[in-house]
């Protein structure tokens, strides 16, 4: 027996109906906001997660599905959408249009991890990238969305939020930051002393409890952040409260991605276990220019659609649609115009076997089907069909024509 990949799975029954309400709710809501569809190709030119999501980041450094093709291009399983989404906006010379572009997705993303609770090699996200606002309102904008898609699918969160900054301030933070983890070089692992040289502002996100309680003391970017970010993360904070979403300023939330500036932000559930995060996101107003597009400010997040598959509180099932049953072999063939015609308008469960009365309710209610249809010896006479709606338990019997 072949069985998927290790980190991989299947999705069935249970799962892939809680998988699609996700991401149909996640749809909807995302559709009142503005979003349209988009759809970029899972194989990507390995250069572009380099340039965008970084070198230095875990993503790039040890994560990737990297191989070399037949035609003997460096190509990458993609390990997220926001990359790919920018280059196919730049691609497609969306960044010399004047109109604000807002794009949604959903699809695998591959990170080859180890795998464990709530971390796939092979996982899902929903996400959305908004092009061409610069204005806060749109940080503020994109972090209710996501309340409010949670909040549809029955999912506490607690928020965290912090600010990167940008080029003005990033640099001066940086010096600081380098300086005072110098001093503590000897103590910090080998990881955060590896980060010091290549991204120090990742050090700040190592996971070890001892750099953690060492970096209490290492200057906070939110301290330096310059005249343009100072007020907007204000103005983020105050629009938050307000609208009475609750957060936590977190001064060491980083991301694992090196794009973001400005705003980032994390949602994250205490109820699954150490991979907590569930959603995370921010602004990312330098990439499209990486990616050799016009400079265009953007925004987005993606949601991880595993985690939060076992948290979701799915909808009442209902019984829906009809099941179409015959007593004999020649009023089987009779129901076979009645099913394609009923198809049209729902759901239908045409059993081809002639079975018995008994036999065909067992088989309407196993389908959770609203109403059965049977046709016997007199109906197929009579050209009639006899039908039961399994909720009112009314019933009656119709002439087919009129069915
Ligand atoms: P990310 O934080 O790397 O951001 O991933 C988003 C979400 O994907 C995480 O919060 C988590 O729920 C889920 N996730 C990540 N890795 C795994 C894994 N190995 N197994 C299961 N779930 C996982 C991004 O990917 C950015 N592209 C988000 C973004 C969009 N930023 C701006 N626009």
């Amino acid at each position: 027996m072949i069985n998927p990949l290790r980190g991989m799975k299947d999705l069935t029954f249970e799962e892939s109906a809680r998988f699609v309400h996700i991401i149909t709710t996640a749809i909807s809501i995302s559709k009142k906001y503005g979003y349209s569809y988009i759809e970029t190709p899972i194989l990507e030119e390995t250069g572009l997660f380099k340039r965008s999501v970084g070198e230095s980041s875990d993503i790039v450094g040890k994560e990737m599905y990297q191989f070399e093709d037949k035609g003997g291009n460096d190509v990458c399983m993609r390990p997220e959408g926001t990359a790919g989404i920018v280059r196919a906006f730049v691609s497609a010379k969306l960044d010399r249009q004047p109109v604000k572009q807002k794009f949604y997705y959903y699809g695998p993303m591959f990170r080859y991890e180890r795998p464990q609770k709530g971390r796939l090699r092979e996982f899902h996200q929903f996400g959305c990238e908004s092009f061409g606002e610069a204005s806060v309102y749109e940080d503020f904008t994109i972090i209710t969305m996501i309340s409010q898609i949670f909040d549809a699918l029955g999912i506490g969160f607690d928020l965290k939020i912090n600010s990167l900054g940008c080029k003005v301030c990033m640099p001066t933070y940086k010096e600081n930051l380098i300086s005072s983890l110098t001093n503590i070089k000897e103590e910090l692992c080998e990881d955060c002393n590896r980060r010091i040289g290549t991204n120090p502002i990742r050090v700040l996100d190592c996971k070890n409890g001892k750099c953690q309680s060492l970096l209490v003391e290492s200057p906070k970017l939110i301290n330096y952040l310059c005249e343009e970010c100072d007020p907007d993360f204000n103005k983020l904070t105050a629009l938050l409260d307000k609208a009475g979403i609750s957060y936590e300023v977190d001064s060491n939330l980083v991301r694992g991605l090196d794009y973001y500036s400005k705003t980032a932000f994390e949602f994250v559930s205490n109820e699954i276990g150490a991979q907590s995060a569930i959603a995370g996101g921010g602004r990312y107003d330098r990439l499209v220019e990486f990616l050799d597009g016009k400079p265009t400010p953007a925004v987005g997040f993606a949601i991880g659609i595993e985690r939060i598959m076992e948290l979701v509180q799915m909808p009442e099932v209902k019984r829906d649609g009809m099941y179409l049953g015959a007593m004999t072999e020649e009023a089987v063939e009779a129901l076979l115009p009645v099913a394609t015609a009923k198809r049209l308008e729902q759901k239908v469960t045409l059993e081809y076997n002639s079975k018995g009365f008994k036999s065909h309710m067992k088989g309407a209610d196993k389908v959770n089907a609203r109403y059965c249809a049977l046709i016997g010896e007199d109906e197929l006479k009579n050209g009639t069909i006899w039908v039961k709606d399994l909720e009112s338990k009314e019933e009656k019997t119709v002439l087919l024509e009129e069915f």
